[in-house]
């Protein structure tokens, strides 16, 4: 059966007729060498695609616009944690990713090398990450609210020759300084890097280990006239990993190509985001996170558009002053056009003077969108009503690198449903599946895990970073007797087709937009010497979308003998995690019991304690070891 309407046939080509509907859309890019064979899906579920095509996505996003645009605003930094504000014109950002280049170069960086990248949100994590895909190295970015024991653990994993990082990042004012955390952190990981690359801004001072540290003020004036030359890639070639969280402890390196990734953001901007040459992109997200990649660095400069990328809280000004109209201000002085956000950022600022709203100039911006996190409906009617602007949720993950549900503007005109991120985006054949036999449902509103065919349309991950058998058995293999690609999401599809997500089917929990395993705060809690075995939950938050609560066995009872020495615990216990993981993954509250709620074979029943948590039925309990696990946890909620 044909589908009738404009995007419905639009999706069904990129589905029906792939390689010509691709083949179109990679004329969005510059090639050097024309790709030779759209898409190989002859090794499932490994798919390949622009194979034999060469490009590069610091050429897309930066040189080619040299031409048309050179002196046209590309980056347009503001921090008001430092109070710098200052805009990169195409030819500047080109000079300035060039020195950046040329160092990491003279550092022994080669094409094919790893450079991981431990940022604030400063201009020169942007030039490094463009640097790294101008000469073929590739980058791991690692978000700069996670310490020591999360970074060790990346470190170790994407093995760096080189480590980007600066002294400090600022939250509120305040200097967080990121070098004790770093020199911790390869002290603590088996590969060593052979050289760090430091930003040295001013906020805390740094300790230099010689022969192996770097200074970037240094290296960038002893390349500061350097053109170094984009190497042309093959569309396969790896531009980066990025570690995101799962079921296990231990972090997956999701790994992206070149041609795809740079085809994929390049059509998302002309047809999800509708944002043009000439104009500003605003996205409120961090570098390291996968929306900081593709809608703060590479999309909105493949599109020829400036990306303003934002350091500090949405609540403070330039000044330092309380400011919760700062962003709007932002939109109105650099009339931005399409701005991206999420759900909790937007529940910040519903916190803030709703006059702060109509005080700004907001002709400029079509829309906002929204991503991350389920976007309930009371937030969604309040910016909506706020902006009188389109609020335009999209669906996607870490592991896409761009949206898989959402309406297709730049298609055809698309009404939204409150509570849905749309319906699937060309080149992602979504399905819901029953969890329990695998079937099909193709009725309305019946609940299911949304999958997706392969192959992954481009862009998507190409598989685990040097772990292929757990990019298999992870993702496809999730459906006895089907090789299909799971989301772990829940949802429903509703009679018009679009979807609504009702949550993760696995142990990933969502805080204020950040994705964390709970498992991995679970083996940070328990290097304890007084926690014999814990279980951390995701439960819900009117403001964070979910928080971390965590339940704790005690080893030895009378080393916390009172409320006192129990608050103490706590206290210690967050801290561990705060020095291990970082803040971002510390638990709003350890709590503490004398068994876990289990099944009889000894599975810890976590989606009980949420449900206990959330005050809702645990639901059916007759595999449960022993009850009075889940009484002793409701008795604390009291
Ligand atoms: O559970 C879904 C949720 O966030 C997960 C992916 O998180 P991450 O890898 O950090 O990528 C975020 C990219 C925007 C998903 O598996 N999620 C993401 N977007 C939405 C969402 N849940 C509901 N609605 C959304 N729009």
């Amino acid at each position: 059966m044909n589908p009738t309407g404009v995007y419905a046939e639009f999706h069904h080509r990129s589905i029906h007729d792939r390689d010509a509907f691709w083949a179109e859309q990679a004329k969005l890019v510059d090639w050097h060498t024309p790709p030779q064979h759209i898409c190989d899906y002859s090794n499932p579920p490994f798919a390949k695609w622009f194979l034999g095509g060469t490009t590069n996505l610091c050429h897309n996003a930066v040189d080619r616009h040299l031409k048309d645009r050179p002196d046209q605003a590309a980056l347009i930094y503001v921090s008001t944690e430092t109070g710098i504000e200052k805009t990169y014109s195409f030819r500047e950002l080109h000079a300035e990713v060039q020195r950046m280049a040329a160092a990491i170069k003279g550092l022994g960086v080669q094409k094919g090398d790893r450079v991981l990248i431990y940022m604030p949100m400063i201009a020169e994590a942007a030039f490094a990450m463009l640097a790294c895909a101008r000469i073929g190295a590739i980058h791991c970015v690692v978000f700069g609210g996670f310490a020591s024991g999360a970074l060790a653990s990346r470190i170790e994993d994407a093995s760096p020759r080189l480590i980007i990082s600066a002294d400090a990042g600022s939250r509120g004012g305040k200097a967080i300084e990121y070098k004790p955390l770093l020199d911790e952190a390869i002290k603590l990981s088996a590969h060593k890097p052979e050289a760090v690359l430091l930003v040295d801004r001013g906020l805390a001072p740094m300790t230099m280990v010689a022969g192996r540290d770097h200074l970037w003020d240094a290296l960038r004036l002893q390349h500061f006239g350097a053109v170094v030359g984009c190497e042309w890639l093959e569309a396969n070639h790896t531009s980066y990993t990025l570690y995101t969280s799962g079921t296990t402890g231990k972090p997956k390196g999701v790994q992206r190509d070149t041609g795809g990734y740079a085809v994929a953001l390049a059509a998302s901007m002309k047809h999800i985001y509708c944002g043009n040459a000439g104009e500003t992109y605003f996205s409120t997200s961090d570098i390291g996170w996968v929306v900081g990649h593709s809608y703060i660095v590479y999309g909105p400069l493949i599109a020829g558009m400036a990306t303003l990328m934002y350091e500090g809280l949405p609540t403070r000004g330039l000044a330092g002053e309380a400011n919760g109209g700062i962003w709007w201000s932002l939109v109105e002085k650099y009339k931005v056009t399409v701005m991206f956000s999420a759900p909790t950022a937007v529940r910040v600022l519903k916190k803030q003077d709703p006059a702060l709203l109509a005080k700004y100039d907001l002709s400029s911006l079509r829309a906002l969108f929204l991503a991350g996190e389920p976007l309930d409906e009371p937030t969604a009617q309040w910016i909506g009503q706020s902006l009188g602007k389109p609020i335009i949720d999209n669906y996607w993950q870490t592991e896409t690198g761009w949206p898989a549900l959402s309406v297709c503007n730049g298609v055809e005109q698309t009404a939204t449903r409150i509570g849905s991120p749309g319906k699937p985006v060309y080149g992602y054949d979504v399905k819901l599946l029953d969890d329990q036999t695998g079937a099909e449902l193709t009725g309305a509103n019946q609940k299911g895990v949304v999958v997706i065919e392969g192959p992954l349309p481009p862009g998507c991950m190409q598989t685990v970073w040097r772990d292929d058998a757990r990019f298999v058995n992870t993702y496809w293999k999730t459906v006895p007797g089907k090789l299909v690609y799971s989301t772990f999401d829940w949802g429903i599809r509703d009679a018009d087709g679009y979807f609504f997500i009702l949550g993760r089917t696995d142990d990933v929990i969502n805080v204020a937009g950040h994705r964390l395993g709970t498992r991995e705060i679970e083996e940070s809690i328990a290097a304890h010497p007084n926690v014999a075995e814990v279980a951390v939950v995701g439960v819900a938050d009117p403001l964070k979308g979910q928080v971390a609560m965590a339940f704790a066995v005690i080893k030895d009872a009378s080393l916390v003998p009172d409320d006192k020495a129990r608050l103490k615990l706590e206290g210690d216990i967050m801290k561990l995690v705060d020095g291990d993981l970082g803040a971002v993954a510390r638990p709003a509250r350890v709590r503490f019991v004398t068994l876990l709620p289990k099944t009889r074979s000894g599975k810890l029943l976590r989606r009980a304690i949420q449900a206990v948590c959330e005050g809702r039925d645990p639901g059916d309990l007759t595999t449960m070891d022993d009850p009075s696990a889940l009484q002793q946890i409701k008795d604390l909620l009291i």
